[in-house]
């Protein structure tokens, strides 16, 4: 949409803008986009929970370079978050989160109210089962699987209410972007899921909207978490062991007194347990709760270039 400035006094027109356009309500959204949907144009989309930083906005230049028309999603999901999480505290800035999106050159916001998306009486879910959903943060012992089932719930209506080309998710949550590949495969949804490299502060921190709540001392100390990692990685690939690469992993986080929720190797895609390397994408995840804030990380382990060949 475009913003036209007037100068005050002539009432000429001095410059144009192109501004984010808002919209709060399914009806409005799907009616925007319907011109551009007849005239064959591709839409790309960005789902969000907002307080946006440069890893979302690495979504955004994604979906900007590679569509005609590009949508972001701006909606704190109330489902996917447990009793004792934090969605009362969950950090909001609005009208930062529409400038950002502005300069990214986003078309639409879509930033519906809760009742919008769940009215009185919903009862629908949709649930990718197995092991995609219930390990690592699906392990009912931490987030659980009813995590995951808020996350595909809201995707899946999203993907339903815009109908985008694309999709853009972050590599920062790789089990979300495993668990959301699968149930765009088993349900068919008709778009490409593109997943983004996870975008991190100057030290290595993964950027995360939950990283206010960390103190600067554990801002200090959070940076252990991807030191782990790339000590995993490291070594792992040195070694040819991935029992060694999660040892460095250990050490690493033990030097910063972080106990990790968990710390795991696993295929990538089906997040079936590994123990050594196996000529597929391994994912090695942690999770660590860090002063006031739970943190998550990961790094995929690439099968080395031309090691198929020798097999
Ligand atoms: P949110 O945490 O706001 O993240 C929105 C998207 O940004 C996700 O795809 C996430 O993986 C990606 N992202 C977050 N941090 C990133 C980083 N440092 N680098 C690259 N990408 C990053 O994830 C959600 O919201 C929600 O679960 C949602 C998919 C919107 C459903 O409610």
């Amino acid at each position: 949409m475009d913003l036209i400035i007037l100068d005050s006094f002539s009432g000429e027109t001095v410059t144009t803008m192109a501004v984010a356009r808002v919209v709060r309500t399914i009806g409005e959204l799907r009616a925007a986009l319907l011109p551009h949907r007849r005239a064959g144009r591709t839409i790309g989309l960005v789902p969000t929970m907002g307080f946006l930083h440069e890893g979302h906005v690495s979504l955004l230049h994604a979906a900007r370079a590679e569509n005609d028309v590009v949508v972001m999603s701006l909606f704190v999901n109330p489902t996917q978050f447990g009793p004792n999480e934090d969605l009362d505290r969950y950090p909001r800035d609005e009208g930062r989160d529409l400038r950002l999106a502005t300069e990214a050159g986003v078309d639409l916001v879509f930033a519906p109210e809760v009742a919008e998306l769940y009215p009185d009486g919903a009862a629908t879910a949709v649930e990718v089962g197995g092991e995609v959903t219930s390990v690592l943060d699906g392990d009912p012992g931490r987030r659980g699987p009813g995590h995951f089932r808020g996350v595909t719930t809201i995707v899946a209506k999203l993907f339903n209410i815009v109908g985008p080309d694309v999709a853009y998710f972050g590599q920062k949550d790789a089990q979300q972007a495993a668990v959301i590949k699968r149930m765009v495969r088993d349900l068919d949804f008709p778009l490409r899921v593109s997943v983004m490299p996870t975008v991190r502060e100057e030290d290595g921190l993964a950027m995360s909207s939950r990283n206010v709540y960390l103190e600067p001392d554990d801002r200090l100390r959070a940076v252990a978490l991807s030191r782990a990692l790339a000590a995993a990685e490291q070594q792992a690939l040195a070694l040819d062991s991935l029992e060694a690469g999660l040892s460095a992993a250990r050490i690493e986080l033990a030097a910063a007194a972080i106990e990790p929720e968990y710390l795991e190797a696993r295929d990538a895609e089906t997040l079936e347990p590994v123990a050594e390397l196996t000529g597929r994408p391994i994912l090695i995840a942690v999770a660590a709760r860090v002063g006031g804030a739970r943190l998550i990380d990961n790094v995929v382990i690439e099968p080395l270039a031309g090691l198929d060949n020798h097999e």
